[in-house]
């Protein structure tokens, strides 16, 4: 048996010399992971067993090697979900919970009670389970171009009332039935401009989920596009933005749209925009 607090220092320590972020809260995450137990437990636990311990070091060198925890654990939290991720989706980001309470009833711009919501670029399925969740009345589609991204958007989505639509934004005959009728879009899509110096980690995300042309704006337009054709007067798009583009994004919310906002994350930075539809 092995000391679980030497264990977890010795992490620590290797994480940290990798560059890792947030080292300890990784390495415990880590080892709760491999001891099959909530992150809580590991104060009530004191020795490590040899089998554990090894499957820890190896879960170790791959963190250190930076790819993403969540990879490695195999699931990423996003507001009250705990969701199924790996390599072909984007692993879901905290800044883009900001989004659901930008269209959350009562709250932000303040949707009726039973709305029909449409996720664009859905990846995992973070934003429509959440908001199936958070807003049980709600009809939710989530549309998703990418198969791999489609396998785990499906994975997730399994069992509950969220809609797959396997579609392109840039399609202008996406969602027919829905034209006009819809009462929020939400999207977090591609945004980075192209040769935009990234931390190791989001190299693991697919470059289609993250990288938007030279200028990071090549699917946004067509998110806003989408949007139009498919809110009807008085829906709500809330779309997240580089943090390069606070005016850029609001500016492209031209003719057709008024109450055009932009907002902050947590950290002070632009990060997405809202409107609602003329
Ligand atoms: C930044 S990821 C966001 C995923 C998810 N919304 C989230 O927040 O975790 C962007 C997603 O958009 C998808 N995507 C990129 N271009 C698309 C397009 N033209 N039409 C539909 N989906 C697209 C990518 O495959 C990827 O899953």
């Amino acid at each position: 048996m092995t000391s679980l607090r030497a264990l977890l220092d010795d992490a620590t320590r290797r994480l940290s010399a990798a560059g890792v972020g947030s080292p300890r809260v990784d390495a415990e995450l880590l080892l709760a992971h491999c001891l099959g137990v909530e992150r809580s437990r590991l104060a009530v636990t004191d020795d490590v067993d040899p089998v554990t311990a090894q499957a820890f070091a190896d879960a170790v060198d791959r963190r250190a090697d930076r790819e993403p925890l969540q990879h490695i654990l195999g699931r990423a939290a996003f507001r009250y979900l705990d969701l199924a991720v790996g390599p072909g989706a984007f692993v879901p980001r905290p800044e883009t919970e900001l989004l659901v309470d930008a269209i959350r009833p009562g709250l932000g711009l303040g949707l009726g009670e039973a709305p029909i919501v449409v996720d664009l670029c859905a990846g995992t399925g973070a934003l429509a389970l959440a908001i199936a969740q958070e807003v049980p009345a709600a009809r939710v589609y989530a549309v998703e171009r990418s198969d791999a991204a489609l396998a785990w958007l499906r994975r997730n989505t399994a069992g509950t009332d969220v809609t797959v639509v396997p579609g392109d934004v840039a399609d202008d005959g996406l969602l027919p039935d829905l034209r006009g009728r819809v009462d929020a879009v939400v999207s977090n899509p591609p945004y980075v401009p192209a040769g935009t110096p990234v931390e190791p980690e989001v190299r693991a995300d697919p470059d289609e989920a993250v990288f938007a042309g030279d200028d990071g704006l090549s699917v946004i337009p067509n998110v806003i596009a989408r949007a139009q054709a498919l809110l009807r007067p008085g829906g709500v798009l809330a779309v997240e933005h580089d943090d390069t583009h606070g005016e850029a994004v609001p500016a492209l919310l031209g003719d057709g749209w008024r109450d055009v906002a932009d907002h902050r994350d947590l950290a002070g930075r632009p990060r997405y925009a809202t409107a609602v539809r003329a």
